[in-house]
């Protein structure tokens, strides 16, 4: 595996590091890459990451498709809710969220009153691409990934764009996109 060294000097990482005194939230689509972006960057500014959906699956012992087929998205959303702010109050390092929890309006606005929202974007085409890897996202699983992704996107744009912060997701390298997040949040604070 190739490392990739990060664009910006360890100094200019800790500088900005230094300056950062809430958690970072990530938010932003299925497949844009919250997951894998968001350790590069704890990574980075050498603080913890934590997945809101894997902190979901943990607490309800089920994988979150068994959630949405058991017991429907509104539950799943329930529970989303409650693990977001207790994972807010437990971490003040960086927290990749599902696609739709930032439209919930009580997670949106512990998130943009406590945190920092970084909101990543990129275009559907790759979107579509990435979430054709794994077939674990149910709401992809009741018809065109393509369709479903633009409809979400007009749906969501809306909250996604009062994140505080945002930054394009592009084809390189993840760890890119995390000192991306950095300049931008350092031009933000
Ligand atoms: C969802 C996104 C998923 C997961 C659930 C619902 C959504 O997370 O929370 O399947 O509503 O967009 P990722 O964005 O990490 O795929």
């Amino acid at each position: 595996m190739t490392v990739v060294e990060p664009s910006l000097s360890p100094q200019e990482i800790s500088r900005i590091a230094a300056r950062i005194d809430r958690p970072i939230v990530l938010v932003g689509l299925m497949g844009v890459g919250k997951s894998t972006v968001g350790r590069n960057l704890a990574n980075l500014i050498g603080r913890k990451f934590v997945d809101a959906d894997d902190a979901i699956e943990a607490a309800a012992q089920r994988k979150i498709s068994e959630i949405f087929e058991d017991f429907g998205e509104e539950y799943f959303r329930d529970g989303e809710r409650r693990v977001i702010a207790r994972l807010m109050d437990e971490h003040s390092g960086v927290i990749a969220t599902g696609g739709g929890a930032f439209v919930d309006d009580q997670t949106r606005s512990l998130i943009l009153d406590q945190a920092i929202g970084v909101w990543i974007y990129c275009d559907i085409d790759t979107l579509v691409e990435r979430t054709s890897r794994r077939d674990t996202r149910p709401l992809l699983k009741s018809g065109d990934p393509q369709e479903i992704l633009t409809r979400l996107y007009h749906e969501r744009e809306p909250y996604y764009s009062q994140a505080q912060v945002r930054v394009e997701s592009r084809d390189g390298p993840h760890v890119e996109t995390a000192v991306s997040i950095l300049e931008a949040i350092d031009a933000w604070l």
